[in-house]
């Protein structure tokens, strides 16, 4: 006979143990922990939606959750009493009171999915409703493992082009248009909206608009090889007037080496092999398969949201991208100390 109690062998979780499980569930259960990329925080109207809509399944799932269990427990619990035999063949009263839980159970489900798709079907519609007058366009285009970033105008003077990094003005609704270059990828900033996919040869809409200034990351949500991991970026919302400020900055020309050493940075840039995938404009480099780099010092990462952009990490970059990224397109650099010197003084000055 098996006493009871608990298995030979079975111990009771630690409370260190199962705190780290708690934290896990929080951190799988929606980025919870990382405040500048959560869907729990939403940013602008969009993600207040979705948000919504998340509370919604949550408490749901959860009063599914604690019945199920519920009912679990009392049924493996539950002592039959002294005078109850056990059924060993259904009578007909057993069987028609299975039938009615079965039935109720079932009716319960339906009844719960229909209204996840009445609430869903909801949410997409007061979504498509949302305010879209004087919106900016910004097409996103994804690459293995990078996103580049294209202000749309009609007068192409003012079209600006950067990487990894998008700007927007607070209160403003933002299409992006979003296609890709290779493979599929998709384009995600939890605090903002849902995902959608950038696939090649379409171009897929979002609409996406901030109420509060921040910096929100993002980052890539489709499998795409290698480095699908690296693949993140940032989202600066700031005042009208700072973005008319940035985006003024970034519809400038490279500025000019001021000293020998920058004009010796520039100079390797443009006789090595920089120059024949990155553009700065006002330069000779016009290379047009990896991130426009006119305005680099501007902005806040380096290599997709990899590193953040300082001197130490573009060096590192530079020389030796393959063990900060491997399979990235960057090749390692073999400069000279002196060349690498000059080329991050170069660099740097390229606000
Ligand atoms: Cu791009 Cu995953």
């Amino acid at each position: 006979m098996i006493a009871p109690g608990r298995a030979p062998g079975v111990r009771r979780a630690s409370a260190p143990a199962a705190l780290a499980m708690l934290l896990m569930l929080a951190a799988l259960g929606g980025c919870t922990l990382n405040r500048q990329q959560s869907a729990l925080e939403p940013g602008g109207p969009q993600a207040a939606q979705l948000e919504g809509l998340w509370w919604f399944a949550f408490w749901i799932s959860a009063v599914v959750w604690v019945l199920t269990v519920a009912a679990l427990l009392y049924a493996t619990f539950h002592k039959r009493r002294p005078h109850e035999v056990p059924i060993l063949e259904p009578t007909l009263s057993t069987e028609r009171r299975s039938l009615r839980w079965t039935v109720a159970a079932t009716g319960a489900t339906i009844a719960i999915l229909l209204a996840f798709l009445v609430v869903d079907l909801l949410t997409g519609r007061s979504l498509a409703a949302l305010e879209r007058r004087e919106a900016l366009t910004i097409r996103v285009t994804g690459y293995q493992w990078w996103w580049r970033v294209e202000y749309r105008d009609t007068v192409p003077s003012r079209v600006v082009v950067t990487a990894n990094e998008l700007h927007v003005p607070v209160g403003r609704p933002v299409m992006i248009e979003a296609t890709s270059g290779d493979v599929i990828h998709s384009f995600w900033v939890p605090s903002l909206h849902g995902k959608r996919d950038l696939v090649p040869g379409l171009r897929n809409r979002l609409w996406i608009q901030a109420d509060r200034p921040g910096i929100y990351r993002g980052e890539c949500a489709e499998f795409c090889g290698h480095q699908h991991a690296k693949m993140a970026f940032v989202v600066v919302a700031e005042s009208q007037e700072q973005f008319d400020r940035w985006y003024a900055g970034q519809l400038r020309e490279a500025t000019p080496p001021t000293d020998s050493l920058r004009a010796r940075g520039l100079a390797v840039f443009e006789g090595k092999s920089c120059a024949m995938c990155h553009q700065i404009r006002g330069t000779l480099a016009g290379g047009h398969v990896a991130p426009d780099l006119t305005h680099l010092a501007s902005r806040r990462t380096l290599a997709a949201g990899s590193l953040p952009n300082t001197r130490g990490h573009l060096a590192g970059w530079i020389v030796d991208p393959q063990s900060i990224k491997p399979g990235t397109r960057m090749p390692a650099n073999n400069l000279e100390p002196d060349e690498l010197h000059a080329l991050l003084a170069y660099l740097e000055g390229l606000k």
